[in-house]
């Protein structure tokens, strides 16, 4: 893994713009919010994000249909489970983990999964140091959160516990590539975060929060941005598909077999002819 002077001097500008946020605000932000959670996101993106979410977690789906049945999943920040919902829905023979941050959060995405009768196996941690042992599971999930993250730190975990050949299946907002877009679109997002955190009645500290989402997509990387951070990182056959140059944008990402073939040759046995000249 190599990665560029220049994915590394954002994510340092990222960090010292946001770490004192992503430590000290957002776990009261996403404390306050589970139960209008949902509500609240269809509200601010004008209806948008309920089908987009449908969208990806049926193309994840429809990537996974060569896996065998209890083929193991990792959400992380699932927050309300939305995804692994989703997945179970259309596959119940799937073993779902679920990390996030917050225990609120979690709680009521246990809440819905008992609802429907589904089995999801939640923990609660930072997305930065997973608790699971290398090449784990092989499919990980990350939907609307990486923005709230140290991305090639998180992302570095996530290709640590994927299996080879494993999928890593990435949905948020990102900067969108065309100004042209970008401008009224943070302008939009700035009013409508307001707007739900007044209607909905938010906390001091998620008031405090609604100039940082529009500030966070700014700072964060765009469809094609992401594209080369990700093959950097060692994910190769990388695909993507965005609406409007990125507001949402998803991409599906394998992890390489290569790098553990080639630690399986470096410790592998010797081949008879290396073991006849070794004696
Ligand atoms: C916008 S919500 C998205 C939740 C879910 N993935 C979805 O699609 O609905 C962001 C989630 O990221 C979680 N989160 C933020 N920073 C985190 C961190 N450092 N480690 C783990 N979870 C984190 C929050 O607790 C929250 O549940």
């Amino acid at each position: 893994m190599v990665i560029s002077s220049e994915f590394v001097s954002r994510e340092d500008i990222r960090n010292r713009k946001f770490g004192e946020v992503w430590h000290t605000l957002i776990p009261y932000v996403f404390k306050d919010v589970p139960e209008y959670y949902d509500v609240g996101n269809a509200v601010a993106s004008l209806g948008t994000y309920p089908l987009w979410t449908r969208t990806f977690a049926r193309v994840v789906h429809a990537r996974m249909n060569d896996l065998p049945r209890g083929a193991k999943v990792l959400d992380v920040a699932s927050g309300t489970h939305d995804i692994p919902l989703r997945l179970l829905a259309m596959n119940p023979g799937l073993e779902v983990h679920a990390v996030d941050g917050s225990s609120a959060m979690i709680a009521e995405g246990q809440r819905i999964a008992k609802e429907r009768n589904f089995t999801i196996h939640a923990q609660v941690c930072d997305a930065h140091s997973l608790p699971f042992p290398d090449a784990s599971f092989d499919v990980v999930t990350i939907q609307f959160a990486s923005r709230h993250l140290e991305v090639i730190r998180a992302f570095s975990e996530i290709y640590r516990v994927l299996k080879p050949g494993g999928l890593f299946c990435h949905n948020d907002m990102l900067r969108p590539s065309s100004r042209i877009i970008e401008v009224p679109y943070l302008i939009f997002l700035r009013a409508s975060v307001w707007c739900t955190s007044r209607l909905f009645g938010a906390s001091k500290e998620a008031r405090r929060c609604v100039g940082y989402f529009a500030d966070a997509i700014h700072n964060f990387y765009t469809p094609e941005e992401m594209t080369a951070l990700l093959y950097e990182l060692g994910f190769t056959n990388v695909a993507k598909r965005s609406l409007l140059t990125g507001t949402m944008c998803y991409h599906i990402a394998q992890k390489s077999m290569k790098a553990d073939r080639y630690l399986l040759e470096l410790f592998a046995d010797p081949v008879p002819e290396e073991r006849a000249t070794m004696r």
